[in-house]
């Protein structure tokens, strides 16, 4: 991905430099929202009376997006597989362009991981590190996915230290909480988090597996419905 510095409210952030695009797509292609979520907000965001903490979670990331950018930190989504983390994510993601014209960028652990690994000097390993450090606001989806080798974890560490450290918000999707996220992010990282990040817990069935479920009892003729 290609990047340009830009200037806004007197300060200097990043943005992702990415040529032409109607309206709309343009500033979701910008965030590095996937294609598959593209339609996902807080209006197609399903809850049910089953699972509070999804409705609690809902009206959590939307009072986080109506209160932007008088918000104190960001946000630690945790839940387990399936549950609308990323969709939320992107739901605030959108939300914060189309509505607040917020400089957000949405990225996948792994991904970024990745790309990261495939550049081939410090000095663009450094320039990844300082765009991502001075972004508006960075979502950073299935945070601690995968362990991380040394070089990794200093890479991570810093991104999380210096945004502390200028107090930019930081939005992560997580499937792990608790001892289990210290254990996969150390007790350092977890520290900055309790102090950058305001927790959302989610509880409920993956959502992948009810639609599933729905669609073939549909199949089916419905002989089954109800009985969930
Ligand atoms: N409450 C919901 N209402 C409507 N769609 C939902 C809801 N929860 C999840 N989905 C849909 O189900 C799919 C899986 O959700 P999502 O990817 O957000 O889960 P996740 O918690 O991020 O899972 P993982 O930890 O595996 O990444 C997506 O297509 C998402 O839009
Ligand atoms: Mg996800």
């Amino acid at each position: 991905m290609t990047w340009k510095i830009i200037e806004k409210d007197g300060k200097l952030i990043a943005v992702k430099d990415s040529g032409k695009f109607p309206e709309e797509n343009h500033f979701l292609e910008r965030a590095g929202i996937p294609n598959a979520f593209r339609t996902r907000d807080f209006g197609n965001f399903r809850v049910d009376s089953k699972h509070p903490s999804l409705l609690k979670a809902k009206n959590s990331v939307l009072k986080y997006s109506e209160e932007y950018p008088a918000v104190d930190g960001g946000l630690l989504i945790m839940g387990p597989s399936g549950t609308g983390k990323t969709h939320l994510a992107v739901a605030l993601c959108r939300k914060l362009m189309l509505e607040k014209r917020a400089d957000c960028f949405f990225l996948d652990f792994r991904e970024s991981l990745r790309e990261y690994s495939y550049l081939q000097t410090q000095e663009k390993r450094e320039e990844f590190l300082g765009f991502l450090s001075i972004v508006e606001l960075l979502i950073i989806d299935d945070f601690a996915s995968r362990n991380l080798t040394e070089w990794e974890d200093d890479f991570v560490f810093r991104l999380i230290n210096r945004r502390y450290g200028d107090g930019l918000p930081l939005v992560l999707t997580t499937v792990f909480k608790g001892e289990e996220l210290e254990k996969k992010i150390g007790v350092r990282m977890r520290s900055r988090l309790y102090e950058m990040c305001r927790e959302i817990n989610i509880e409920a069935l993956d959502y992948r597996s009810k639609v599933r479920r729905a669609s073939f009892r549909a199949e089916k003729g419905g002989k089954d419905e109800g009985k969930d």
